[in-house]
C-alpha cells in the first residue's frame, strides 16, 4: 500500500502535522503551492482568501510532482479558512480525480472546528472510503508536540 499526504499550508501549522504523519508512516509528500501569493498584511490577508472561499475560486497551483493514482492511502490536510478547506484545494479536487482512495482527513483551525471541512470534501470527492479526520488548533501556537504525538497515534492506528 502506498501513502500519500497531500496538503496546502500558509502559515506552517498544516505543514507540521502533515510532515510529522508522513514520516510516521513513510509517506510521500504533496505540498500545494498557488502561483500567485496573496497579500499577507492585516485585514488583507483575510479579506483576499476568505473571498477566494466563499466564492470558490481555483488559484492556479505549481507543477505538481506526484501522481495520486500511483497511491492506495491519501492523507488531505487544510487549514480551515470560512469555516471549510483552503481554496488551493478546489484546484486540486478539480484536476485530480480521486476515486476509490482510501482518504484521511487532517485541518488545522483557530478554535472554529474542522465539521464542515470533513462534510464538504467527502461530498466533492464521495467515490472514496473515508478511513479517518483529525483537527488541531494552532498547533505552532498551542500544544505543538503533543498535537504531533496525537497526529502520529492517529495515522499509525489507521494504517499500521
Ligand atoms: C482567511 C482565513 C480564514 C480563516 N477562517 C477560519 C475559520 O473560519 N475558523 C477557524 O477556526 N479558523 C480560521 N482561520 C485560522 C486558520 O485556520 C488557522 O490559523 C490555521 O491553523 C492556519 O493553518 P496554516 O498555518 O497551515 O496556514 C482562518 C485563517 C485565514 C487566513
Amino acid at each position: 500500500m502506498r501513502n500519500l499526504v497531500v496538503f496546502y499550508s500558509l502559515e506552517g501549522n498544516t505543514r507540521l502535522i502533515a510532515e510529522s504523519i508522513a514520516k510516521a508512516i513513510n509517506a510521500d509528500v504533496l505540498e500545494l503551492k498557488t502561483k500567485k501569493k496573496y497579500s499577507d498584511k492585516g485585514f488583507k490577508k483575510y479579506f483576499w482568501r476568505g473571498k477566494s472561499v466563499i466564492f470558490k475560486e481555483k488559484p492556479e497551483l505549481l507543477y505538481l510532482d506526484k501522481d495520486i493514482n500511483q497511491y492506495d492511502n491519501i492523507f488531505i490536510g487544510t487549514p480551515i479558512w470560512v469555516g471549510t478547506y483552503a481554496a488551493p484545494l478546489n484546484t486540486f479536487l478539480k484536476n485530480n480525480k480521486i476515486e476509490k482512495k482510501n482518504i484521511g482527513l487532517f485541518a488545522c483551525h483557530g478554535g472554529g472546528g474542522a465539521t464542515k471541512f470533513f462534510n464538504n470534501i467527502k461530498k466533492e470527492i464521495p467515490n472514496n472510503k473515508f478511513i479517518g479526520e483529525i483537527d488541531f488548533m494552532e498547533p505552532l501556537k498551542n500544544n505543538k508536540e503533543e498535537d504531533v504525538r496525537k497526529a502520529i497515534m492517529w495515522v499509525k492506528e489507521l494504517i499500521g
